[in-house]
């Protein structure tokens, strides 16, 4: 069996060293696995929620793919595209508009983080807010279901999302698969011992902090970029501590044990801090020389990249193309000569009721939610320290058993053996909270 791995990365920027040691040098390696199955795309669709400018939109695509190429991606192994090259992704992203809830997305960390904003700052809650993105992880599902990824790798920051595409894909297998699973449900990797490398300042290396050290700039920037590191102010020929050093966590995320170990020493053993700022250099250089050779020549002749990436694209759709055309046979977007066959599936009655939704949080429990026939959370589920004891517990809600509801906090909890096991969000007012409640206890009821 092959694991199919796909990951986007959204094109606004130019790719530092940061980015190459937490996420393209891990994907190149996974992708070389001999049971790995990896779609890896530029993202550029998304890239137009963040950006205006086509210039840097542009430039940003041509970079980035640029980038894994010269890095060493496969791609007569891996599948590698644009987003935008492949419309069948913008035609399932409608398909799955049309059955994602609402309230599902107004809980998206993004768009929740615009309107705490603009809320903070006493204007419209949706100020600035484009249905972009609103919908971006809409379009995120898409393209992860669109080719039916098990795995996605991607950053703390996208988990959410990845679980939105899970819940996204459940409800559409529930409302159309006829019994079958139409989509593979996608799970979450997140490379833990994978580095987060610190910038010049010791943050976090991020564009948006200013500190970071460009990927393929010339050698000159590279060595320009290492001496604005910032270090304590040791003399040479004092002890350096390198476990304090942000220095030597850049170091160390690109060399061999031995070579940290003599680092390592050399600094205990007071080498003067532009001593150890060459020592980076040369390893960086090292490292990076080659394929910034290969990026150059890359740049240089667009015209190949375009081929490449449409060679890719064309990859894609052979999945993509007919994978939609079953899609739309799904939801009833179907050729009249086909009629007379497909009157036969109409929808059944029960595939519009509530359901649960298993997931593993954050902190490795493991919880579930159930959620009405509109997508709209009705519960989530207290943390389990397994699998297993969440299940009883589900199970225990679907048995028909009395429900104990108890109203606390604008809301509700469900209590099961003198311990609250499931809340539900807090509601506007006393009425909301009571259709809830009626909602929860017809979607729990027995069924005949
Ligand atoms: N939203 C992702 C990010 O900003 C990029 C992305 C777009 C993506 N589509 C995806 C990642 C599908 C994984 C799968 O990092």
């Amino acid at each position: 069996m092959t694991t199919r791995i796909l990951t986007g990365i959204t094109t606004t920027g130019t790719p530092h060293l940061g980015n190459y040691a937490g996420a393209i040098r891990p994907a190149i390696v996974a992708s070389r696995a001999a049971d790995a199955d990896s779609f890896y795309f530029l993202a550029d669709y998304h890239a137009l929620i963040k950006c205006d400018d086509p210039a840097r939109i542009q430039r940003s695509r041509l970079e980035i793919a640029a980038t894994w190429l010269a890095l060493g991606l496969d791609v007569n192994k891996a599948t590698f595209y644009r987003q935008s090259d492949i419309p069948e992704i913008p035609e399932l992203c409608w398909l799955l508009t049309c059955v994602a809830g609402k309230g599902l997305l107004n809980r998206a960390h993004a768009y929740k983080a615009s309107v705490d904003k603009n809320v903070e700052q006493g204007e419209d809650p949706d100020a600035g807010v484009t249905m972009g993105l609103f919908s971006y992880p809409v379009l995120m599902a898409a393209d992860i279901l669109m080719f039916n990824a098990h795995k996605v790798p991607v950053g703390r920051d996208q988990i959410q999302h990845v679980e939105m595409a899970r819940d996204i894909g459940q409800r559409f297998n529930h409302l159309f698969g006829n019994g079958k699973e139409l989509f593979v449900l996608p799970e979450a990797v997140i490379e833990e011992d994978v580095a987060t490398l610190p910038g010049l300042d010791g943050r976090k290396m991020s564009k948006s902090y200013d500190n970071t050290i460009p990927l393929f700039g010339t050698a000159k920037e590279l060595k320009n970029a290492i001496a604005r590191i910032v270090t304590d102010s040791k003399l040479p020929g004092e002890a350096k501590d390198p476990d304090n050093s942000h220095l030597f966590t850049l170091y160390q995320a690109f060399s061999s044990a031995e070579q940290q170990a003599a680092f390592r020493a050399e600094l205990l053993d007071g080498l003067a801090w532009g001593e150890a700022k060459q020592r980076l250099f040369e390893l960086l250089d090292g490292e990076l020389s080659e394929a910034r050779e290969r990026y150059n020549a890359l740049i240089s002749k667009p015209a190949d990249l375009e081929d490449i990436l449409l060679a890719g694209a064309a990859k894609a759709r052979k999945i993509a193309t007919p994978f939609l055309g079953e899609l739309r046979e799904a939801v009833g977007l179907r050729s009249f000569r086909t009629q007379a066959t497909a009157a036969t599936s109409e929808k059944k009655k029960a595939s519009k009721s509530a359901r649960f939704v298993s997931f593993r949080d954050d902190d490795g429990s493991f919880r579930f939610r159930l959620l009405d026939a509109a997508g709209e959370q009705l519960l989530l589920s207290k943390s389990f320290a397994d699998g297993k004891s969440a299940g009883q517990v589900n199970k225990r809600l679907q048995s028909g058993e009395e429900l104990d509801v108890r109203e606390q906090d604008g809301g509700f909890a469900v209590w099961l053996d003198g311990e609250a096991v499931a809340h539900s969000p807090a509601f506007a007012d006393a009425a909301e909270c009571q259709a809830a409640i009626a909602r929860l206890r017809e979607a729990l009821a027995p069924q005949e």
